[in-house]
Order: C-alpha cells, then structure tokens, then sequence
C-alpha cells in the first residue's frame, strides 16, 4: 500500500486480519468464502455499512440498494465494504411504539461496530427512530462515522393536491369524524400518500432527524432533504463511500464533530425547519452518549428566538421535495449564518461555513427570506410548573396563538383505553375551553412514550367546528401533527408525578410566554393527593419491557437507558478462540 494511503495511526481492523497467527487465519479465511482477494485484509480501512434495510420498515426497504452505491464509493477510495443489518424500527408498523425499541436498537447498533473488525461505519438508515439508534449507538463506540440517510418520499398527491405523510392523515381522520370527508375518499387518499420510496414527505420527525444530522455536521450536505428516488441520492451515497474511507486515515470521529456547539445548531435548526418535538428527546440522548452537557433548558436559550423559515407541513405549505428543490438544508444554512456556529466542523473534513458555501435559495415561497419568516419566534418552549417539575414542551409554531395563554377546566383520562372509551360520549363533559389530560403515556408508563399526545378532539365538539383546544400529557407527539399540544411532561404520571394527581373539574394554567404549566390546588392539597396516590403494579415481568421500564429516563434527560449513557470506546481487548 502506498504511503499516502495510509493512515494516522494503526489500523483497528489489523487486529482482525492483519495477524499471521490462528487468529488471523481464522479472521480472514472464513472472510474469503465471499470471494474477497487477499489483498484485501493488507491494511487498507475496512467500513461497515450499517443498514437498517428492512420491509417491515417500509421507508428503509430500498437501502439494500443505496448500499450498493456506498459500497461503490468505498472501493473507489481503497477500502473494503462490508454491510451488515441492525435491528429495523418501522415507525408506522411496530406496537405499542417504535421508541420503545430505540434504545435496543442503538446497543445492536453499539456491540456490531465494536465486536467486528472495522475502522470506520456508513449508518444507512432513515426514519423516526433508526436515525437516533444509530446515531447513539455509533457515538457510544467513537469509531468514524457517517449518516446516509433514506431520503424523502416524493410529495404524496391526491385529487390534483399535494397532500403529506402524517399532517393529511390526521386531517382526513378529523373530517371523516366531523362528517367532512366520506370513507370511501379516505380510502382512495391512502395510496396518494405514499407513492414512492422514502421516508416521511413532511417535516415530521424522520425528516427534522435528517436535517438535523446535516446541521450536527454528521453527513454530507443535501443528505437532508434529497429525495430518496433522486438519483443524486445514489451519487451521496457514493461520495459517502469515498468519504468514510478518508475520515478513517484523518481519524475523525463524532466525539470530534459532535461538540455542544454542533448540537446548539441543531436545536437552531430544529426551530429554523419547524422541526419535531421529538428532537428533543433524540438530542438529547445523543448528547448523553456522546458526553456533552444537553439540557431541557439549553433548547429554550438557544431556539426560542430562531425564526421559521422553512414553509413545510405540518407547520407550512409545502412538502420535502420543494424545500429540497428550493436549495435544501445549505441554502437555509446560508440564510441563517449569523445565527449559526458556521465554524462548526463536519464529517466533509470542513466548517459548516467551507460545506455550505454554494448553496443558494431557489425559491423564497418554500425557504422565507428573514423579513419574512413563517413564524418569527419559532423554538421549542420548555414549560415548568407544579404539574411538569422536570418540565415539559410545547410547539408554538405548531399550535393556535390564541390558545398560548389559556386557564381551563382538566377533563382526565387515566389512561389510553380510557381516552379512547370516553372522547366520543355524548355524555363527556366537555366545553371547548376545557383542557383535555392524558395520563399513563410516559416512558415507563405506556410503556415507551407513544405519539398519542396530540389527542383527536371529542367529535361532539369537531361538529362544532372546534378544531383545537389544549391538551396535556407524558405523551410525545408525532412529528407531522399540530395543535396546542403540551407534551412530555416529567416526571410521568405512572412515577407519581403530579400529573398523576390531577382530576376532573382542576383548574390548569397553560402560559406559554410566561414559560409555566400550573395546577390551580394548593401546596396541601397536593401533598395529600400524592400520599393517597398508589402506583400500579407493572404487568411487564420479563424480556426487554421490563428491562426498558426499570432503566428507562425520563423525556427530560432523552429517555435513554440509565446505564447506556456515555461510551465504551471501540476496544476489544480478547480473541473469541
Ligand atoms: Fe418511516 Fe415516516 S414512517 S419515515
Ligand atoms: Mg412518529
């Protein structure tokens, strides 16, 4: 090999293959039954492809494919691919919820880099929770890493209308219930919607993850926003290829990339996209992992002041394939470079300033000028209060201004089937002033926090023509949904956390500007309700749920498992013969 392909320090992989022993033999004779000449274990960067392919995850079956493209660009730089799957989390197939799997995901993710012979890893993956999986994973082994993501569906149409993954669905559902919107339409709507291969087409939270990857300086640009049937997409990939195989000669790793300013610009950026609030929790168990200091606080301070500018659903007009026509992710960047750390260093081996410096905007409908954003103030509000003590959030770009600042009266349901029982009673009393409470939806609770947050309405009040009202819970909320929607609230009600007190007829205070969430009762009244309160015996016992309920953190600090957060680092120091 010659000299300049060689890199900073020796190679992991040389542990693996490059031993002349029975270790070595072992190592690279059973390798060659796929055919792999010699010369490929003589010391050049082996990359794992780290795939999430899979057709129970429908917006990550085409990544067999795009690995091929990966694989392309690794030989073409003097490496040695080798793909391998992890577990795949499809967040619209998995019960009761694709994040109570997240967490499981990323130690798949963790012990396949660490445990096999490689020097570098292309995370291929793409939707809600896969991105964050690997992504934790990855950072908890520190070995060099880089995002391929799935990219966006193209935009889905139906009766000569875009219509968007997620936000349509809710809104056909609402209006099939209100009596707006016949069965036999919704149904025809369905095969509209998602018409090609991709993730998500709104900025739900598949897409806020992509982006948001491009802004910690994670993947190459436009990997963010390219659509996934784009066949640049498949050039990305290649270049990625290429890429991987130089990050592992310069010895670049995410503890390099992912400092606390790379997240303070994802949490800009988050705000800047109309982002989801699932963000939030997916930072911030990155951020654990990876051992920077990411609180609940830092994405009030850094994102409340961001304007919108980006025009997407659910927030906006528009759909994936128009922000990505329209620039994508850098022209946004450009646009709001005061306000970005742009020295910021990314997996292209330069600032986020040198990466995104040809960008331009193409079309200021989709990414706003700066006089005039989509909504001027646009982060994530972090609440607290006696009902949310470790806080909780909200979306106020996703909500309705006038309900910002509302007191009402609780109507509580204790859990999901209660919820589900009661919403369409006539007999429910419910005005639209009250404010609607779901309990049982935590982390812990349900188990693995569900996007249930954003609860439809009672439908005696949608045929009202009620169409949002507050709504307060542990819950998360999809990315592509919208309302008043407080969520996360911590500690959860199945700890004992006063959300767990609340009942029927309380009066609450939601307070946006003024950041608080209260409960009208006194200090006493509190202090009795919570000694009376009993927690409910778990009806989990084994496997994974239980392991996930009895270490799983509360939304405030990621949900993550206690003991994963921080990193192991990507030794192993025995031989398995
Ligand atoms: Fe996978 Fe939306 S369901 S991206
Ligand atoms: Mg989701």
């Amino acid at each position: 090999m010659s000299d300049e392909n060689k890199s900073k320090k020796p190679l992991r992989s040389q542990e693996w293959y490059g031993k002349l022993d029975k270790d070595g033999f072992i190592h690279r004779s059973w390798m060659k039954n796929q055919g792999l000449p010699d010369h490929s274990f003589d010391g050049r960067p082996i990359i794992g492809i780290c795939n999430s392919w899979s057709e129970l995850t429908p917006c990550n079956a085409h990544l067999r494919e795009l690995a091929e493209y990966v694989k392309r660009g690794v030989w073409e730089a003097g490496g040695v691919p080798l793909e391998f799957p992890v577990m795949s989390l499809g967040e619209t197939q998995m019960k009761p919820t694709a994040m109570l799997f997240r967490n499981l995901m990323s130690m798949d993710v963790e012990e396949s880099i660490r445990a096999y012979g490689m020097d570098g890893v292309v995370l291929l993956g793409g939707c809600d929770k896969t991105t964050p999986a690997q992504l934790m994973g990855a950072c908890s082994v520190d070995l060099p890493a880089i995002v391929v993501s799935s990219g966006p569906m193209l935009n889905g149409k139906y009766r000569g209308k875009d219509i968007g993954s997620g936000t349509d669905v809710w809104k056909f559902s609402e209006a099939v219930r209100g009596g707006k919107m016949s069965l036999d339409e919704f149904m025809r709507a369905e095969s509209g919607m998602s018409r090609s291969r991709g993730t998500c087409m709104t900025m739900g939270t598949a897409s806020t993850m992509s982006c948001l990857t491009e802004a910690l300086g994670m993947s190459l640009p436009e990997n963010g926003t390219l659509p996934a049937v784009d066949a640049r997409r498949q050039a990305l990939a290649h270049l990625t290829g290429m890429r991987i195989v130089e990050m592992v000669k310069e010895d670049l790793k995410p503890s390099d990339i992912l400092t606390k300013s790379a997240f303070e610009n994802a949490i800009r950026a988050n705000a800047a996209i109309g982002g989801s609030t699932n963000a939030v929790v997916h930072l911030l168990a990155i951020a654990g992992r990876v051992g920077v200091e990411l609180t609940l606080d830092d994405w009030d301070r850094i994102g409340a002041e961001i304007p919108c500018l980006v025009d997407l659903m659910p927030s906006g007009r528009f759909l994936m394939e128009d922000f990505h026509y329209a620039g994508g992710f850098p022209a946004l960047i450009q646009r709001l470079q005061d306000e970005f750390d742009m020295q910021a260093m990314t997996v292209s081996g330069s600032s986020l300033a040198d990466s995104t410096k040809e960008a331009e905007c193409f079309n200021d409908e989709v990414i706003r000028p700066l006089d005039k954003p989509l909504r001027k103030k646009a982060g994530i509000a972090v609440l607290k209060g006696n009902l949310c003590p470790q806080g909780a959030i909200i979306k106020p770009s996703a909500a309705t201004p006038a309900l910002l600042q509302h007191t009402g009266k609780a109507v509580v349901f204790e859990n999901i089937e209660d919820y589900k029982a009661r919403i369409d009673s006539p007999e429910l009393e419910v005005g639209k002033d009250s404010i609607l409470v779901l309990k049982g939806c935590g982390p812990k609770g349900y188990p693995g926090m569900p996007e249930v947050g954003n609860m439809a309405l009672p439908s005696k009040l949608l045929e009202q023509g009620i169409t949002d009202m507050v709504r307060i819970s542990d819950a998360r909320m999809s990315g592509t949904a919208f309302g008043t929607v407080v969520l996360h609230v911590a500690p959860e009600a199945t700890m004992g956390g006063p959300l767990a007190l609340v009942k029927n007829g309380d009066e609450i205070t939601l307070d946006v500007a003024g950041r608080g969430l209260h409960l009208h009762i006194s200090d006493e009244e509190m202090a009795e309700r919570q000694a009376n309160w009993q927690a409910q015996e778990s009806e989990y016992h084994r496997g994974y749920a239980k392991l996930y309920i009895d270490h799983v953190m509360q939304a405030d600090r990621g949900a993550d498992l206690d003991f994963l957060v921080g990193k192991s680092g990507s030794k192993v120091s025995r031989e398995s013969h």
